[in-house]
């Protein structure tokens, strides 16, 4: 399946690596949530090489220099609710000045549409580099009505960054949103009829908070 210019997939071998300590059914919460975590943190230095940077003069032991430091503090890191929670720290021990915002989307286990419940984002949106986490892109309809939604908030530089997605989603959402950066970390094969990603990992959300 042939994706735009706009799809990143992330093949360094740390984060395949974890990926498949993910994909483990025998991997517990509390070394899931960390692996999310890890990923987060690897996926997120790949996809914010782009950041602008300034010269500030420094003192070294040895003499002054102008060396280079992030400009600006206009990040906004922005899960969808539930599972891309467990992203959100990996990408804050990279940038721990960043702003979080929240969109909540729930998918009907039947229709597998997704339903939003809830959004805030932080002030001036319209000026921020956001980067929009969630570990799974399935069908694409959760992401890529998170990213309408922050569109229809204003927002206007979005990234958004997930650990696995299926060729469907990551078609759909990248046509729906050709002005948007995906940075994925593994593509997988298919969805199944219950639209989960083969081979997966099963429920993220379920899998990061200890629930069902
Ligand atoms: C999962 C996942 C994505 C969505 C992906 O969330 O975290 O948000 O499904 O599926 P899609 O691409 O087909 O929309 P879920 O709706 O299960 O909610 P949760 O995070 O609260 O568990
Ligand atoms: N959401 C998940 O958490 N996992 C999938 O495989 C699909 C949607």
């Amino acid at each position: 399946m042939d994706f735009n210019e706009n799809v990143h997939i992330l093949d360094h071998p740390l984060i395949q690596h974890k990926i498949s300590m993910l994909r483990d059914k025998n991997t517990g919460t509390n070394e899931f949530r960390s692996l999310v975590s890890e990923i987060a943190m690897l996926e997120g230095y790949e996809a914010l090489r782009d950041l602008k940077t300034k010269n500030i003069e420094v003192e070294t032991p040895i003499e002054k220099c102008m060396t280079p430091v992030i400009a600006g503090k206009k990040l906004a890191i922005v899960p969808i609710l539930r599972a891309g929670l467990g992203m959100v720290d990996g990408v804050l021990r990279l940038v721990p000045t960043a702003k979080v915002g929240h969109i909540g989307m729930y998918r009907d286990p039947e229709t597998h549409e997704p339903h939003e419940y809830y959004c805030k984002l932080p002030a001036p949106i319209e000026l921020r580099t956001i980067l929009v986490v969630d570990p799974m892109l399935a069908t694409g309809g959760s992401g890529s009505d998170a990213i309408a939604q922050i569109k229809a908030h204003g927002g206007k530089t979005i990234k958004f960054m997930c650990i696995i997605a299926a060729p469907e989603g990551l078609k759909k959402i990248s046509e729906d949103h050709p002005d948007v950066q995906f940075y994925v970390g593994h593509l997988d094969r298919e969805l199944n009829k219950d639209a989960y990603i083969c081979p997966g990992l099963g429920d993220a959300g379920d899998r990061i908070f200890g629930t069902k």
